[in-house]
C-alpha cells in the first residue's frame, strides 16, 4: 500500500537520536536545532525519559479512561508546581489540534455562544474547528468553511471590543508567540486589554502554548511575561519529548461535566511516563534558565552576522530574519552542513526550535555555518 502523499519529504533517514543530534543510517550526524517542530523538548532519547517509559510500558502501557489512572495527578501535579500557574484544571489529549478543539469546545459549552475570534497569521492546527480559526485557506476544505469564526488585526482594541460587545463570542484564541505564522508577539497592552474585554463581554480567553509553552521561552508558559490570566491553555509539542501528548489547562471556574469531552487514548500510562519524565528533566537540569541565558548568547553570536536584520521570539523560540528569501540557505545548511532549521510564513525568516538543553557549542556550530553559506 503506498502512503497517502501529503509531506515534502527530505530524502534523510534519521533512524537514531542522542541528545542534540539525530544520525541516519549510515551513522551521518545531523544537528536538530528544529526539535521536529518543537517537539524535542529534553533532547532526543534522553536516559531518564527511556528509562521512565521503558519502565512503565513493561508494567503498564495502557488501559482507558474508564479506570482510575493515578500517573494522570502525578502529571497535573507536577505541571502546576514547574509552571507555577494554579486554579487551573487538566484534561489530556493527544495532539495540539485536539487540544485547541477540546479548549474551543469547553469555551463554547460554558459560554452557550458559537463564534470565536482569531488573529492575523494564526495557526491553531487542521482539524475542523481549529482549522476553521486559523489563518491558511489553502487547508480548509469547504467542510471548514462552516464554523462562526472572526480574523481580526493584534493591537486592534478597538475592532476587538466592537465584535465583542455583539455578545455571541465563545472564545479568543491566540498564540502568544506566532510559531508558523514566523514569531510575532503582540504587546502586553493588547494582551492585557484582550483579558480585560473576554471578562467584560462573557468570553473565554484562550492562549494557545502548544508550540510556545513547555519551558520553550524561557517561562513555562509565554503569557506569564505579559502578566495575564488565560481562561483556558492549550499544551501539546514539547509535553512529550515526542511522545503524543496534549492537554488543557482550564480554569477552575469552569466547570466539568460527565462526558462534555473524552478521549481513547489521551492520558495514558505510556503519555504520563513520558509527561513526567519531561517535567522532572525540566527542572532537574535547570532547562528555563538555559533557554533565557542562551537567548542572549544567540543575540550576541548574530552580531557577528550583518545579514541577520532582526532577531524574534524569546528563549529557543528564536526567527532569524533576513532581508532576503532563506530557503537557500536551510537547504545548504541541512545538505552541507547537516544542520536542522526551520521555516514559516515569512519567507525570510530562519526558524530555530532546539531542544531545550542545547549548549552553546551547538549555536557555534550553527554560526560557523551560516557563515559558510552566506559567503
Ligand atoms: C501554535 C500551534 N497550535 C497548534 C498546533 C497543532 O498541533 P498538532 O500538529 O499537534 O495538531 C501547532 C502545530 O504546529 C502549533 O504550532
Amino acid at each position: 500500500m503506498e502512503l497517502f502523499d501529503v509531506y515534502p519529504l527530505y530524502d534523510i533517514t534519521p533512524v537514531k537520536g542522542k541528545g542534540a543530534y539525530v544520525f541516519d543510517k549510515e551513522e551521518k550526524k545531523y544537528l536538530d536545532l528544529y526539535g521536529g517542530h518543537a517537539v524535542i523538548s529534553i533532547g532526543h532519547s534522553h536516559p531518564a525519559y527511556v528509562n521512565s517509559i521503558s519502565k512503565q510500558v513493561s508494567k503498564l502501557g495502557f488501559y482507558s479512561n474508564s479506570v482510575k489512572n493515578p500517573l494522570q495527578q502525578e502529571l497535573a501535579d507536577k505541571l502546576e508546581k514547574l509552571s507555577g500557574v494554579t486554579d487551573y484544571s487538566l484534561f489530556l489529549c493527544n495532539s495540539g489540534a485536539e487540544a485547541n478543539e477540546n479548549a474551543l469546545k469547553v469555551a463554547s459549552f460554558h459560554t452557550r455562544k458559537d463564534r470565536i475570534i482569531y488573529f492575523d497569521k494564526a495557526f491553531h492546527g487542521r482539524t475542523s474547528g481549529v482549522v476553521a480559526v486559523t489563518d491558511n485557506e489553502n487547508i480548509k476544505a469547504p467542510f471548514n468553511q462552516n464554523h462562526k469564526a472572526t480574523k481580526l488585526a493584534f493591537e486592534n482594541t478597538e475592532v476587538l471590543e466592537r465584535e465583542l460587545k455583539k455578545g455571541d463570542v465563545a472564545a479568543v484564541i491566540f498564540e502568544v508567540i506566532q510559531g508558523v505564522g514566523g514569531l510575532d508577539e503582540a504587546s502586553t497592552e493588547f494582551y492585557q486589554k484582550t483579558a480585560e474585554l473576554c471578562k467584560k463581554y462573557g468570553s473565554v480567553l484562550i492562549a494557545d502554548e502548544v508550540q510556545s509553552g513547555y519551558g520553550r521561552t524561557g517561562d513555562f508558559f509565554a503569557f506569564q511575561k505579559h502578566n495575564i490570566r488565560p481562561d483556558i491553555i492549550s499544551i501539546a509539542k514539547g509535553m512529550g519529548n515526542g511522545f503524543p501528548v496534549g492537554g488543557v489547562l482550564i480554569d477552575k471556574s469552569i466547570k466539568a461535566k460527565s462526558g462534555m469531552l473524552g478521549t481513547t487514548f489521551g492520558g495514558n500510562h505510556l503519555a504520563c511516563a513520558a509527561g513526567s519524565a519531561v517535567l522532572e528533566v525540566i527542572e532537574k537540569e535547570n532547562l528555563l534558565a538555559n533557554a533565557t541565558e542562551l537567548f542572549e548568547y544567540v543575540k550576541e553570536k548574530a552580531t557577528e552576522i550583518p545579514q541577520i536584520k532582526k532577531i524574534k521570539g524569546r528563549g529557543l523560540m528564536i526567527g532569524l530574519e533576513f532581508d532576503f528569501e532563506i530557503a537557500q540557505i536551510r537547504k545548504e545548511l541541512l545538505f552541507k552542513h547537516q544542520i536542522f532549521t526551520g521555516a514559516s510564513a515569512n519567507k525570510n525568516l530562519l526558524r530555530i526550535l532546539p531542544p531545550l538543553n542545547i549548549k552553546k557549542e551547538h549555536f557555534d556550530e550553527l554560526f560557523k555555518a551560516l557563515k559558510i553559506v552566506l559567503n
